[in-house]
C-alpha cells in the first residue's frame, strides 16, 4: 500500500523523551509483549525522526527505497541519542517504525503471517488471532485508539470510504483480497473495532480436508460427485466454519465447458474453469447511493445465460432468486448459508423468503425448496477448534408439512481426549441409492458413486463400536 505520508497516522509519540539508555533486555519483545520502555524509545526515535525527515520528499519515493531512507536516519538517531540496543533490537524497532510510517503498523506482522486465518481488533490494547482454528490473544497493541483509527482510515480509504461518527460502519478490502469490516465510536464502545478475514491464496483442496480429517475419503469422493454432476447445493455452517472453502473445493469438479457465473459479497472464490464471469455487489456510498444488492446480482444472472449460479453468500430475499434459478435448468448451482445444522438451513431459508417479502404460504415456500435444494453440506467448527463436515445430507420431499431428508453421512463426536481434541468419526449412514443417483449415471459417475457408498460401509464396519 502506498503510504499517505504527512497523514495524521504520523503523529507524535506519547512518551516523553527519557534521559539515558532504556534497559536493552526489556526491548526484546520475545513474547510479542512489547514493555512501556519500548514504546518509551520508539517514541524518542519517532518523534526525532519525524523532526529529521522531510516527509514530502520520502513520499516520492517507492517503499523500498522509503525504507532505507527511514534505516539511514533511525540508525543515525540511535546513535546520536546514545541509545543502548543490539542489532536485533535494533531490526525489530526499524520495522516497526517503517511499518507505521509506511503500512498498516502493528498489524504489518500479522498481516505477513500466512498461518492466520483472522485478525479482530477490539480497541486499541487488544488483538486476537485465529490460527489453525483457535483463537488467541496476542501481545500486539496500538499506541492508542487514535493510531488504531489512523489505520482503519487508511484501510477503508482504498475502496473510496471514510470512517467517522457520521458513517461508523465500513467493509473494505486490503490489496491482497482480505476482507475487512471496521466499526468505530460511538457504535463500537471500547475503541475502533477491527475485523479481518485473511485473504488465503492457497484455498484448501479436498484432498487436504481429507488429510485434516474434515472429511474420509468416502465422504470427499461423494462430495467430487456432487460437485461434477450438476447436484443443486446448499453449504450450510457458521462463521468461519469453512464454508466459503468447502463451495470453493466443489467447484473444483464442475466441467469446464459450464459457464459459471459467481456472485459474492466480496469476491474469494477461485475457480479454475475458462468460462466464468465473476459479479460483486457493491454498498452504497457516501451519500447512501449506488449500492447494489446480491439479489439485484442473482436476478441479474439469470438473464446473462449462466449454466450455473454459485451464491457465495445467501443472507436475504435472493435465496428466492437461487432456487428460481436452481428450479428453471441452472442445475448444479450452489450457496452457502448461515445455519448450525441442514434442518435449520431449511428453516433459514424460508424464513430468509418470508421476511424478503414475498407473500408466499409457507407450505408453497418449502415445497420450492424441496424442488430446488437436492443436497445440503453441513461444516463446522467444533469447539476444539477442528473443522469437520457434519453431514451430508439430500432434501428428499414433502410430507404433509414438513420437509423431508435423509443424511448419506454424518460426524459423530465421541468424546474429548487428555489434550482437550474431540474425538469422533464419520460414518455412513448405509444409504446405497441416494436421490442423485439417476443424476450420477446420467453423468457416468453412478460406479463412482457406488464405488464411494460400499467403501463407506466397509470403512464403517472397522470402527470400533
Ligand atoms: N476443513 C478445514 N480445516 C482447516 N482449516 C479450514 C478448513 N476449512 C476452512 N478452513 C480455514 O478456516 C478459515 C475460514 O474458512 P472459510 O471457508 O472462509 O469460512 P466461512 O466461509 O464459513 O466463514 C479459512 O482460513 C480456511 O482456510
Ligand atoms: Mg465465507
Amino acid at each position: 500500500p502506498s503510504a499517505g505520508l504527512g497523514a495524521p497516522l504520523i503523529s507524535p509519540p506519547l512518551a516523553p523523551v527519557k534521559a539515558g539508555p532504556p534497559p536493552a533486555a526489556t526491548l526484546l519483545a520475545t513474547d510479542n509483549r512489547r514493555s512501556e520502555s519500548y514504546y518509551e524509545t520508539k517514541g524518542t526515535v519517532f518523534s526525532a525522526l519525524i523532526e529529521a525527515i522531510d516527509l514530502a520528499q520520502l513520499a516520492r519515493l517507492d517503499a523500498d527505497a522509503a525504507r532505507e531512507e527511514i534505516r539511514d536516519i533511525v540508525n543515525e538517531i540511535i546513535a546520536i541519542k546514545n541509545i543502548v540496543m543490539s542489532i536485533s533490537e535494533q531490526e525489530e524497532l526499524l520495522d516497526d517504525i517503517c511499518n507505521d510510517v509506511l503500512g498498516y503498523g502493528p498489524l504489518e506482522p500479522l498481516l505477513a503471517r500466512d498461518d492466520i486465518a483472522d485478525i479482530m481488533v477490539n480497541g486499541s490494547g487488544t488483538v486476537y488471532i485465529e490460527v489453525a482454528g483457535k483463537i488467541h490473544k496476542t501481545g500486539i497493541r496500538f499506541r492508542d485508539n487514535q493510531q488504531l483509527l489512523n489505520i482503519c482510515q487508511r484501510i477503508v480509504s482504498q475502496v473510496g470510504r471514510r470512517v467517522d461518527e457520521s458513517s461508523p460502519i465500513c467493509d473494505a478490502r486490503l490489496a491482497d483480497g482480505s476482507r475487512v469490516n471496521v466499526i468505530v465510536p460511538p457504535l463500537s464502545i471500547d475503541g475502533p473495532a477491527l475485523t479481518i478475514r485473511k485473504f488465503t491464496k492457497e484455498k484448501l483442496t479436498l484432498e487436504q480436508l481429507t488429510r485434516f480429517g474434515s472429511i474420509t475419503p468416502e465422504g470427499g469422493e461423494i462430495l467430487k460427485i456432487i460437485g461434477r454432476c450438476r447436484v443443486n447445493s446448499i453449504i450450510s455452517g457458521g462463521t468461519g466454519s469453512g464454508k466459503t472453502t468447502l463451495l470453493n473445493c466443489l467447484t473444483r469438479y464442475i466441467d469446464d465447458d459450464e459457464r459459471i457465473i459467481t456472485c459474492e459479497d466480496a469476491a474469494e472464490l477461485q475457480l479454475q474453469q475458462p468460462h466464468v464471469v465473476r459479479l460483486e455487489t457493491r454498498p452504497p456510498n457516501i451519500e447512501g447511493e449506488g449500492q447494489v444488492t446480491m439479489r439485484d446480482l442473482v436476478k441479474n444472472c439469470l438473464r446473462m445465460r449462466p449454466e450455473r449460479i454459485i451464491v457465495g453468500e445467501v443472507r436475504g430475499p435472493e435465496a428466492f432468486d437461487l432456487l428460481q434459478a436452481m428450479n428453471t435448468g441452472h442445475d448444479g448451482s450452489m450457496g452457502t448459508l448461515h445455519a448450525n445444522s441442514p434442518r435449520e438451513a431449511l428453516s433459514r431459508m424460508e424464513s430468509m423468503i418470508t421476511m424478503g417479502g414475498f407473500s408466499l404460504p409457507s407450505r408453497t415456500i418449502r415445497e420450492m425448496i424441496c424442488a430446488s435444494v437436492d443436497v445440503i453440506v453441513q461444516a463446522a467448527r467444533l469447539r476444539d477448534g477442528s473443522r469437520r463436515i457434519t453431514h451430508i445430507t439430500e432434501v428428499l420431499g414433502m410430507e404433509g408439512d414438513v420437509i423431508i431428508t435423509q443424511d448419506l453421512f454424518l460426524y459423530e463426536i465421541i468424546g474429548e481426549d487428555a489434550s482437550g481434541n474431540l474425538t469422533g468419526r464419520h460414518r455412513s449412514t448405509g444409504i446405497g441409492r441416494p436421490r442423485f443417483w439417476e443424476r450420477a449415471r446420467y453423468y457416468g459417475e453412478e460406479k463412482r458413486l457406488a464405488a464411494a457408498l460400499d467403501a463407506a460401509e466397509i470403512a464403517d464396519e472397522s470402527l470400533p463400536r
